[in-house]
């Protein structure tokens, strides 16, 4: 036992080569004992074996580049799409005239109102799957870290804690008037630069902590061993799985279950957080989750099936391609035409206008994914609803939840069928309209029981400006090439009583923040969106179409889908995934991001085109088989 474990540790590192993190330089031994010593190897160094150019998509993200083997891979450096700006210091910058900024918290308040508007378009299972896409790039770290590492910013200490940001709260705002509470915790962006990888007194650049390109590292980690230990089932290329009350679930984790922190014990006992913990985060993704997961043993079992002569590694490895490919079609193609517009996507270069491959494979441009991207994702919280309504099969209203109590709780999903009428509520309720109101538990208590109080778009100001985001007013000339020096040439950018209320909150229109301005942006033409955050999102996306070696709809990459294979990815959907996978979904409308109308009926799941999988047919399986029969 002993000689084997030996042998196999020696067979991983004698293939490895160990590179910077940050610069993606190969590094020697000793330089790795350095980081050893202080305690940051985890952060600073990256582990890789040797790039095979034929080999699939990794599970770590390495090798994706193969003149760059760390870009692609977790614990890389974001990108900037315009240069940082900071105080000195690297503190958060002050006004044009050298004045203290107007407080996150004052800005929120005074540009939000707070109640409850349902959107009569869209779904909470849209903007489930937009949390979940983000999900698959960032992390809680940052959250985590001051909920539970640094659990004091807000008292004497975290003033003298760098770590620490205090969120001040007005005397007169409108809550806390009533209250005692003056600050919000937060922490600062994790960096090359706090880990110790890089010297203070630069740039801080924050850490992509999963892999920066969507490759559904919720389901399958950032890390080969923790999927080999904590995911696989090494049988008929699934997942593992376990039974509990008559539904099939991800496997929840012994070791750890203390980080379901909130599942109300004894009788929620599920914790899913393997084999990373991307699946235990917030509800949305604990969520989507289930069904991905559950998605990948639906694939494997189908192309078991039609390919009987499979092993175990052929069809894990397939239907994890395929599984990623549907989620990616689903986010481009289903969810982003409907908030973004499809004419835009298909104009500036998402969106395919085909059917067939797509080969836009440029090496020059490295897989990586922007800091302004999952920042301006952000601007979704005031499109969440803070109640998580449930109903039965036939759509009667049974009861509701706040969606903020169940972060990090996967246990809640698995008593009193919650589950069942969860699924239900996702595609039958409204997710919150598109307007100036945000939802009172978002802006309040947007962290549940983990804090007393919690604004979450309070802290997205905050993270704003931590993050050293250039002014709106450049960001606007990034994306339109139109210089703003004045308050009056945001006309028809923005509406004129929303340009009343910034002029209170900022001394100077240069000064205006780039969330602040996406806040109050004029929707895009052909769609829902601000068009900052349009702008933003695009720009990352056309980036993960021409850098991703591996992208789904290429005819070039490794095991590239044939043709046929790749029209039947595009049959996929999302209503189709819940008619497979869902608990209890016999029906359903067929745009499940879009409420049920007259023109998009709740029907029966037979209605719903799916993915037909004899398009990967091996006709080498019946060779073999028939060999086999012959031979018998
Ligand atoms: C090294 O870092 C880990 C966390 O990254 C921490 O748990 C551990 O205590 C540290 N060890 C030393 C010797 O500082
Ligand atoms: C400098 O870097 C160390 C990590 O090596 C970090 O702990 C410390 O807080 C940093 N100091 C400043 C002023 O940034
Ligand atoms: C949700 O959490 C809050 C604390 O943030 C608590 O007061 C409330 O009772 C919880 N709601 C439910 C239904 O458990
Ligand atoms: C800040 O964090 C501490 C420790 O978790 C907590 O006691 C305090 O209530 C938090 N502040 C707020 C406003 O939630």
């Amino acid at each position: 036992m002993i000689i084997f474990v030996f042998l196999s540790l020696f067979a991983v590192t004698v293939n490895c080569i160990f590179y910077d993190s940050y610069t993606g330089n190969v590094i020697s031994k000793d330089e790795v004992k350095q980081h050893d010593k202080a305690n940051n190897t985890f952060w600073c160094v990256g582990e890789f074996e040797p790039c095979d150019p034929n080999e699939g998509r990794r599970v770590d993200g390495s090798c994706n580049n193969l003149q760059h083997p760390t870009r692609g891979a977790s614990h890389t450096p974001f990108v900037r799409v315009l240069p940082a700006v900071y105080d000195k210091d690297f503190e958060p910058k002050t006004t044009k005239s050298g004045n203290a900024m107007p407080t996150p918290r004052y800005l929120r308040t005074s540009l939000w109102s707070v109640g409850k508007v349902s959107s009569q378009l869209f779904t909470q299972l849209a903007i489930h799957d937009f949390v979940f896409m983000s999900a698959d790039v960032v992390s809680l770290h940052d959250t985590v870290k001051y909920i539970l590492w640094k659990p004091y910013c807000c008292t004497a200490k975290g003033k003298t804690d760098r770590d620490c940001v205090q969120n001040k709260i007005p005397d007169d705002d409108p809550v806390h008037r009533f209250s005692d509470i003056r600050c919000l915790n937060m922490t600062r962006p994790e960096s090359f630069q706090s880990t110790g990888c890089v010297k203070n007194g630069t740039v801080p650049e924050r850490i992509v902590s999963s892999t920066p390109l969507i490759d559904l590292s919720m389901i399958y980690g950032s890390v080969l061993k923790s999927l080999l230990a904590n995911g696989r089932l090494f049988k008929g290329g699934l997942l593992k799985y376990e039974n509990s009350n008559g539904r099939i679930w991800p496997p929840s984790t012994k070791s750890q279950a203390n980080l379901c922190f909130l599942n109300d014990k004894p009788r929620e006992t599920r914790c899913h957080a393997t084999p990373d913990i991307g699946s235990n985060t917030l509800a949305s993704v604990n969520l989507m989750s289930i069904w991905f997961w559950r998605h990948h043993n639906f694939i494997a079992e189908q192309l078991a099936k039609i390919n009987p002569c499979w092993d175990d590694n052929t069809l894990f490895n397939t239907a994890r391609d395929i599984n990623i490919a549907v989620a990616l079609q689903i986010y481009l193609y289903e969810l982003l035409p409907l908030f973004l517009g499809r004419d835009n996507l298909v104009r500036d270069g998402v969106l395919s206008p085909s059917f067939g491959y797509r080969d836009a494979y440029n090496p020059e441009i490295l897989p990586q994914v922007s800091l302004e991207y999952p920042f301006v994702l952000r601007w979704l919280h005031s499109v969440q609803e803070g109640t998580l309504k449930m109903y039965d099969t036939k759509g009667y209203y049974l009861k509701q939840y706040p969606i903020v109590n169940l972060t990090l709780r996967t246990g809640f999903f698995d008593v009193d069928n919650n589950i069942d009428y969860i699924t239900q509520g996702a595609f039958r309720q409204g997710s919150a309209n598109i307007d100036h109101t945000a939802d009172p538990d978002i802006v309040d208590i947007g962290l549940g029981p983990h804090q007393r109080a919690s604004d979450l778009m309070t802290n997205d100001i905050s993270k704003n400006r931590y993050f050293g985001f250039q002014p709106y007013v450049k960001y606007h000339e990034f994306c339109f090439g139109k210089t703003i020096k004045k308050w009056g040439d945001l006309e028809g950018v923005i509406d004129p009583e929303r340009i009343e209320i910034l002029k209170d909150l900022y001394e100077d229109v240069e000064d205006m923040d780039l969330l602040a301005g996406i806040w109050v942006e004029r929707r895009i033409k052909g769609g829902f969106v601000p068009p900052t955050f349009y702008c933003l999102v695009v720009e990352q996306l056309v980036r993960n179409i021409v850098s991703d070696r591996h992208w789904y709809e290429s005819s070039k990459r490794p095991n590239a889908f044939s043709l046929q294979q790749l029209f039947e990815i595009r049959k996929a959907s999302i209503a189709r995934i819940l008619c497979d996978v869902g608990d209890k979904v016999t029906e359903i409308q067929p745009q499940a991001f879009l409420r049920p109308h007259s023109r998009n009926r709740i029907s029966r799941c037979e209605n719903i085109p799916g993915i037909d999988f004899t398009a990967w047919k091996d006709f080498k399986c019946n060779e073999q088989y028939t060999w086999q029969l012959v031979n018998e």
